[in-house]
C-alpha cells in the first residue's frame, strides 16, 4: 500500500475531504490532535477498526478511544452520560480528557476490546474536528505509532512507523501537548485517573469532589490486581535504549547519574533540565526543558526518545520529575519508557541497570 502524506498547511480543505472520504470507505487515516497523532478508522466499522490493530501491531485486548466532534455525538455510543461526565465534558472539551463510559450496542466489540465500556474524547484541534465532522462518524483512534514505540508528535514520526501500513497521513505540524490525553473513569464519588495527561488532577478537582489516581500510574501494575485499563499492562513508549529514571534532590541525583555514567559502557545520554545541566559538563546530555515547565518537557519527551534511537543510544539516564500538575504525566511516561527501571539517588549503589 502506498501511504500519501498531505500537508494541511498547504491545502487544509483538500486534505480533510480526502481523509473523510477514506474514513467513510473503511481506510486508515493518521491525523494530528492537540496531544499526539492518532491513527483513525470509522469506529462503527468493525473491519476498518480491526485494520488499526494490524497496522500498529497492537494487542487485541487494548481498547481504542472513540473521537467525537461534539458532546451530543457521545450519546449514541454509550448507555448513559451521568451528570458528572456531562460536567467534565462541558468543562474540558474540546481538550485532552478521555472519559470511560458504559458502551451502547452501536460500538463494535473490537473498539472496546470486548469490554463493556467505551472511552470517548473530543480533541481540541481544528483538523481533527474537521475530519470527524466531515466523515460523519465517530473516529476510533489510538496513537499513530507502532505498538510499544513512543507516541508520534509529528507527521514525520507517523511516517517512520506506519509507512506502507496506512492510506493517508494528514500533516498538521507538531502537536501541542506531546503526551496523550488524560483517561478517567467515574467512581461512586468522583473520578479515577487511569492515565495522566493534559487535564491534570488539579484541574479535575475543580469539577469532581473526589479525584483518585490509579496506583499503576506511578508503579508497575500488580499482576494479581485487575487491569482496569488494559493499556496499563502493555509495554509503552520504549526506545531501543535502556532507560533509568533517577529520583532524588538535584545534587544526589546528579552524583548518582554521573557515577553510573562513568561505569556503564555503551553510548549514553543524560536527560536533564536547564537548571541541572551544570552538573553534567563534559558528558553527553540533552535538556528536556525548565523545571517549572513540566508541560514543555512532556511536549519534547517522545520526540527526544525517538532521536535517541536514531543516534543508536544504548543507555538513557533521566532525571525524575515532581509528580504534580503536568509533572504527573511526565513522570508516568518516563517510568513507562523505562519499564519502571527507577532508582532513588539515596540508594543509587544498589539500583537496577
Ligand atoms: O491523546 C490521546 O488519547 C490519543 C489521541 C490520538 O487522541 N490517543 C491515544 O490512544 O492515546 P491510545 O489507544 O494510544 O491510548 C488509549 C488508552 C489506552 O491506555 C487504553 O487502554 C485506554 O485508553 N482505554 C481505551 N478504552 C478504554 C476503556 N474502555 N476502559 C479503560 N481504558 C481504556
Ligand atoms: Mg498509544
Amino acid at each position: 500500500m502506498e501511504t500519501r502524506v498531505i500537508s494541511l498547511t498547504a491545502d487544509f480543505e483538500a486534505g480533510i475531504a480526502l481523509g473523510a472520504s477514506l474514513l467513510a470507505s473503511g481506510c486508515l487515516v493518521a491525523f494530528p490532535t492537540e496531544t499526539v497523532y492518532g491513527l483513525g478508522a470509522n469506529a462503527l466499522d468493525a473491519r476498518a477498526v480491526a485494520r488499526i490493530f494490524n497496522a500498529k501491531g497492537r494487542p487485541g485486548d487494548n481498547p481504542l478511544i472513540a473521537h467525537v466532534a461534539g458532546i451530543e455525538d457521545v450519546y449514541p455510543l454509550v448507555l448513559e452520560v451521568p451528570p458528572l461526565a456531562r460536567s467534565l465534558m462541558e468543562h474540558f472539551w474540546p481538550g485532552p480528557l478521555t472519559i470511560v463510559l458504559p458502551k451502547s450496542e452501536r460500538v463494535p466489540g473490537v473498539v472496546s476490546a470486548g469490554l463493556s465500556t467505551v472511552a470517548v474524547r473530543m480533541p481540541k484541534h481544528n483538523a481533527a474536528l474537521a475530519l470527524i465532522r466531515a466523515s460523519g462518524v465517530p473516529v476510533a483512534a489510538p496513537s499513530a505509532n507502532l505498538s510499544g514505540r513512543p507516541s508520534p508528535t509529528s507527521a514525520k514520526h507517523v511516517l517512520a512507523d506506519l509507512n506502507g501500513r496506512v492510506e493517508l497521513i494528514l500533516d498538521g505540524g507538531e502537536t501541542t501537548y506531546g503526551v496523550e490525553s488524560t483517561v478517567a473513569r467515574l467512581t461512586p464519588n468522583g473520578v479515577e485517573v487511569l492515565r495522566p495527561g493534559g487535564v491534570t488532577v488539579e484541574m479535575l478537582r475543580l469539577v469532581a469532589d473526589d479525584v483518585l489516581v490509579h496506583p499503576a500510574v506511578l508503579a508497575p501494575l500488580n499482576p494479581a490486581s485487575e487491569a482496569v485499563s488494559p493499556g496499563m499492562l502493555h509495554r509503552h513508549y520504549a526506545p531501543r535504549a535502556r532507560v533509568l529514571v533517577v529520583e532524588g534532590d538535584d545534587e544526589q541525583r546528579a552524583e548518582a547519574i554521573c557515577g553510573r555514567y562513568e561505569n556503564d559502557s555503551g553510548k549514553k545520554r543524560i536527560f536533564c533540565m536547564e537548571e541541572t545541566r551544570r552538573f553534567y559538563q563534559g558528558k553527553a546530555y540533552v535538556i528536556m526543558g525548565n523545571r517549572q515547565d513540566a508541560g514543555g518537557m512532556c511536549a519534547r519527551l517522545f520526540s527526544l526518545l525517538r532521536e535517541m534511537d536514531e543516534q543508536n543510544v544504548d543507555i538513557i539516564y533521566i532525571e525524575g520529575a515532581t509528580p504534580s500538575g503536568m509533572g504527573l504525566a511526565l513522570m508516568n511516561r518516563m517510568l513507562r519508557a523505562s519499564g519502571f527501571n527507577r532508582v532513588s539517588a539515596g540508594q543509587a549503589g544498589e539500583g537496577p541497570i
